[in-house]
Parts: C-alpha cells; sequence; structure tokens
C-alpha cells in the first residue's frame, strides 16, 4: 500500500506589512487583511489550500509536468514579529517550507532580517515573494508568463526593477544566501528562487505556488510521509471562564475527538479529553466541527482540563502511557530549556521563542538562572532582585515579545527589564547593558579604594574656622565620599573629611556639580585653606597608577581630575607623570 503523504507546512513570514497575508487572501475567498484590526496580522491564522483547488487556481501546475502527489498545503499566516517564525516542533522547525515576503521597494527590513537569521537556523527551505511589483511605477503585467512579462516591461521600468533586485541580492549574499530570479535557477539546493509577485494583481501568485510545488515534490516527499501517532503543537490560547479554547497544529498522525491528549508542560504532563474538536476548512479561516482530523491541518479545540497550558508546547495522544511520554516530552522541552545556577532571568510568549531566546544566550556566553513562558511578573522582579546580591550583573529580565505585568511594573526598581519584539535587538540590548554595567562594577571597585575628587572652595560658605572646620564646596567632578582625605592644589595635606551635608542633612556621597558643606577635623580655615581655589583627593602613587591603567573607566572630567593631581604630586615628586 503506498504510504500517505501529509500536506507539507509553509509559513508565511517576513517584514510588518510587506504584504503576507495579502499573498494567502489571493489564494483564498475570504479576504482576512481587511477584516484586521490596523491591517496588522494579531495571532496566527491558517489556510488550508487542497491540490485540486491549487490545481485550478493555478493551471501551471499541469502544464508544469511535476508528478504531484501531496495532498495541497497548509499555510500559516504569521504576524509581522518574527517570534512566531520560530514554530517548533520536536527535531526542528514546524515549517515543512516558508515564503518569506519582501515588498520589492522596500528591501530587506529589520524583521526580515531576523527570520532569515532564524529560517537558517533552523534550516527550512523558503522562496522569496518579491511582492509589491504592481508599486513599481508604471509596472502593467504585460504576459501571462511570468518571466515575459519582467522582461518585456519597459526600460526605465526594467532599470528601476533591476536596480532593486540586484540591492537585495547583494543583501541576501550578506546573509549568507546565493539567489536569483527563479527562473534562471537550474539547481534549487544551491540557490533561494525570488519569485517577483503581486498579492494585489495576482500576477506571479501561480509561479510562487509552483515553486513550492516543486520544492515539495523534489525534497519533502520523504519527510511528508503520515505518522501512525498524532502530535501537534499549541500555538493560541485564549482562556474564557476557566475553559481552555486553543488553536493549534496537527503536524503528523490521526487524531479523534474522542482520544485524550498529552500536553507538555514545565511540571507534569496535562492530560485531558476534548470537550470540542474544529478543523480548518479549507481556502477561508473558518472552522467547523468535526469527529476525526488528519495531520498536516490547523485545529481549534475546547478542552475539559482547566489547567493552564502554554504556547509552544507540544501536545501528543495519551494511551495510558505516561511514563513515556514524560521521557518524550523531557527529551523535547529539557533538552533546549537549560538553566545554569546563576544567571539572568528569560522570558518569551512561547516555547519555540523561547527556545530561541536561550540559544541566542548561550551563543553570547550569557547564562540563565530562569526561563519561563508568560508576561513579566513579581516572581521575576524578585528573582532579578535576589540577582543583585550575587551579581549584579544578573539583576536583569530579558523579555521576548511579552508585556510587563502592572504588579511588576511597581516593584522593579533597582531591576534592569528589556523587552523587544526583535530578538536580536533584544540581545544586543543586553550586551550593551552588560558592557556598561561591568565597567561600571569595576569602576566602583576602583572608585572603592579610594574616590577621585576635585572640589572648589565657595568662600562665601565659611560656618566655622575650625575644630572642625565647615564651610561649603562644590564638586567640580568625580565623587566625594566622608572620610575621604583631601589636599590643597599644592599638595599640601589638608585633613579628612568627617561629613558632608547637603540641604541641612548629612549624606555620605555627592557628586558632579553639588554643592555641600563639608567639615574637616585637625585644620583651620583662615590659615590653610582661605588662599586656595581648589582641593583635591589625596591619593597614594599606587592608587594614581592604577587610576591610569583603568582610564578608560573613566569619564574625560575624571581623567582631567586625575592628570591635575598628577602635576601637583610631580611638583613634590619626580616620578609622578601622566601621558
Ligand atoms: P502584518 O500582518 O502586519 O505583518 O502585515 P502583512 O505582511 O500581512 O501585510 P498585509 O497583507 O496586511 O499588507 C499590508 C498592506 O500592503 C495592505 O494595505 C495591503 O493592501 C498592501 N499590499 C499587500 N500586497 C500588495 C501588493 O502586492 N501590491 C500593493 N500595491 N499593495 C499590497
Ligand atoms: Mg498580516
Amino acid at each position: 500500500m503506498a504510504k500517505k503523504i501529509r500536506q507539507p507546512i509553509v509559513t508565511v513570514c517576513g517584514h510588518v506589512d510587506h504584504g503576507k497575508t495579502s499573498i494567502l487572501d489571493s489564494l483564498r475567498s475570504s479576504c482576512v487583511q481587511e477584516g484586521e484590526a490596523g491591517g496588522i496580522t494579531q495571532k496566527i491564522s491558517f489556510t488550508s489550500y487542497p491540490m485540486n483547488k491549487l490545481k485550478l487556481a493555478c493551471p501551471l501546475i499541469e502544464n508544469s509536468g511535476i508528478n504531484l502527489n501531496i495532498p495541497g498545503f497548509l499555510f500559516i499566516d504569521t504576524p509581522g514579529h518574527a517570534a512566531f517564525t520560530n514554530l517548533r516542533k520536536r527535531g526542528g522547525s514546524l515549517a515543512d517550507l516558508a515564503v518569506l515576503v519582501i515588498d520589492i521597494n522596500e528591501g530587506i527590513k529589520p524583521q526580515t532580517a531576523e527570520v532569515i537569521k532564524i529560517l537558517k537556523l533552523n534550516k527550512t527551505p523558503f522562496v522569496i515573494a518579491l511582492n509589491k511589483i504592481d508599486n513599481i511605477s508604471g509596472w502593467r503585467k504585460l504576459d501571462d508568463n511570468l518571466q515575459k512579462s519582467v522582461e518585456s516591461q519597459p526600460q526605465n521600468i526594467k532599470q528601476i526593477f533591476n536596480e532593486r533586485y540586484y540591492t537585495l541580492i547583494g543583501s541576501l549574499n550578506n546573509h549568507g544566501f546565493d539567489a536569483d530570479l527563479f527562473y534562471n535557477i537550474k539547481d534549487f539546493t544551491k540557490k533561494i528562487a525570488l519569485v517577483p509577485c503581486s498579492a494585489k494583481t495576482k500576477e506571479g501568485i501561480s509561479e510562487l505556488i509552483m515553486m513550492l510545488c516543486g520544492l515539495s515534490q523534489k525534497y519533502l516527499v520523504d519527510k511528508l510521509t503520515l505518522g501512525p501517532k498524532a502530535k501537534g503543537v499549541m500555538l493560541e490560547i485564549k482562556k474564557e471562564k476557566s475553559i481552555n479554547y486553543i488553536e493549534a497544529i496537527l503536524y503528523d498522525g490521526k487524531l479523534s475527538k474522542t482520544n485524550e491528549i498529552a500536553i507538555a508542560s514545565f511540571e507534569e504532563p496535562i492530560i485531558t479529553k476534548i470537550r470540542i474538536l474544529e478543523e480548518i476548512e479549507p481556502l477561508c479561516t473558518k472552522f467547523k466541527p468535526v469527529q476525526k482530523v488528519q495531520a498536516s491541518t490547523g485545529l481549534r479545540m475546547q478542552l475539559v482540563s482547566k489547567e493552564e497550558i502554554l504556547p509552544g508546547m507540544p501536545f501528543v495522544i495519551y494511551q495510558k502511557n505516561k511514563e513515556e511520554i514524560k521521557e518524550i516530552f523531557k527529551k523535547e522541552i529539557s533538552k533546549n530549556i537549560k538553566t545554569e545556577k546563576q544567571g539572568i532571568i528569560a522570558k518569551a510568549d512561547s516555547l519555540g521563542s523561547l527556545e530561541a531566546l536561550l540559544i541566542l544566550l548561550k551563543q553570547n556566553n550569557i547564562p540563565v538562572v530562569k526561563a519561563s513562558i508568560g508576561n513579566i511578573n513579581k516572581t521575576d522582579i524578585i528573582s532579578a532582585k535576589a540577582n543583585l546580591e550575587i551579581n549584579e550583573l544578573d539583576a536583569v529580565i530579558v523579555g521576548f515579545n511579552v508585556l510587563i505585568n502592572e504588579d511588576a511594573k511597581d516593584s522593579k526598581k533597582n531591576i534592569k527589564v528589556l523587552t523587544e519584539e526583535v530578538i536580536y535587538k533584544l540581545i544586543e540590548e543586553l550586551i550593551d547593558f552588560r558592557t556598561e554595567k561591568r565597567k561600571e562594577i569595576e569602576k566602583k571597585r576602583l572608585m572603592g579604594l579610594t574616590t577621585l575628587c576635585k572640589l572648589k572652595i565657595l568662600h562665601q560658605y565659611v560656618f566655622r574656622n575650625t575644630k572642625p572646620a565647615i564651610f561649603g564646596v562644590k564638586v567640580e567632578g568625580g565623587k566625594l565620599v566622608s572620610g575621604l582625605k583631601i589636599i590643597d592644589n599644592k599638595g599640601e595635606k589638608i585633613g579628612r573629611i568627617k561629613n558632608i551635608q547637603s540641604e541641612n542633612k548629612s549624606v555620605e556621597e555627592s557628586t558632579e556639580s553639588m554643592e555641600v558643606a563639608i567639615s574637616i577635623p585637625g585644620t583651620n580655615f583662615e590659615r590653610q585653606i582661605k588662599s586656595m581655589n581648589f582641593l583635591y583627593s589625596d591619593i597614594s602613587e599606587s592608587q594614581f597608577k592604577n587610576f591610569k591603567k583603568n582610564k578608560d573607566l573613566l569619564s574625560q572630567n575624571e581623567i582631567k581630575i586625575l592628570q591635575e593631581i598628577g602635576e601637583i604630586k610631580r611638583e613634590k615628586n619626580t616620578d609622578w607623570g601622566f601621558d
């Protein structure tokens, strides 16, 4: 008996507004894009495209001579942010193929670049839909054959097309991909195919489908054999009145409404009956109730279990094999969600995006102590606060595609919380933060021994002449701390600062441009200080050398103060110098 083949799962991904939903709309009867809030896709949606319908819509398929035995495609529309591109299943990407949509007039945007990186990471074969060709001013569909239509455009229009096309080829090259127009490619294993198209006029859409058929037939058929066991991934979860409404993908096997399913979680698997099972209808975005489904397909379910289900979690049929399932899930989840004894806190909106985040953090040698799915909450803040005591570098929460809960917002003082929708931006921001923080910590250590400081004497504010002398100063630069030893601008020792007062209150320290009163026992203002304008912190030669060595931790102003102290000291000792 011939093996059963399932539909390839094709994700449609790319930068916001480049036309992902519109391309899918051009394939189906329902028009989703116009009904979307602000025309922006908020969540994943499916389109099932059976082969008989595809053949009707794309006569090219029949004429091409490709011997097709795939039953159709299951397309997944994704919101513009790339988190959703990393839809994962065990052993790799949920998507068998991808269509990367690029607006020809805009080229590669940040999210396009991110999608490319994720496709590369997951080794997902893809074609590029070079969309919105109709937006090139003067472009008209001049032939039913796309190649002829492109080549017959008037000279000036062809020139614009070529310029954009070559820029894109160059950018793709920088990302490590060799790409060409699909009709110029002989070996599709070596080059990425570009299909110029327009979701608006539908020009090129048949060719895009053709490419997907060709690629599937050539490279995927072995991978598409329908397995005996139902396997799927939970995508969107809505909980209303404690009922879980779920949209999911069944990517292998068959599932019946009477089956029990086991869903992975970070603890015990959740085992539940299915209350309602619905399947996506062909060529639209409606679901209909069914008794049975077969992969690949999009599902909507209501589950009996009230437990919290996390997006991205895998599920399988439960056949009283709890231990076996536990093992399967353990391999599937813990393999990628590993944490260390010490590190930062990572949050993401789904298992796939959390995995992607952890992979990138690991590549950058940033350890993670806690990783979970969902918005940033108070518990995360508490964990980060505990890190303040251990290692300030780890007092950070990174959130990929998640929000900060209100109660967490209130308590996040001293804790760095970074949230982003673009994963590579998030990593960059984190690296920047850690570099700065590291400098700050080193500087604190450096300054812990002594501090650099220059004070301007405020002669109009002398409160007491001696025992102790109390007078006003302005911090010209560096940091003033109590206990600091002070010299005058000739290098004479003045004494140790006992107390610092700001607005009649004692303070431990004061920083650049603050005006405060200081008290110094064992000095006499009239005799020792009155004729001076500035005072400096007294540092030893070895401290001076240490500051000099760590010059890059100092501000320009602090370097200047260090130079001045060096010059003062040099007057007394010829060894002192500053390069
Ligand atoms: P997100 O879901 O927000 O990431 O956007 P998207 O990539 O799904 O883009 P969408 O399909 O919502 O299209 C964005 C806008 O571009 C809409 O106004 C579409 O009408 C328009 N558009 C899409 N494709 C084409 C095209 O081929 N030609 C022209 N002229 N406009 C297009
Ligand atoms: Mg969309």
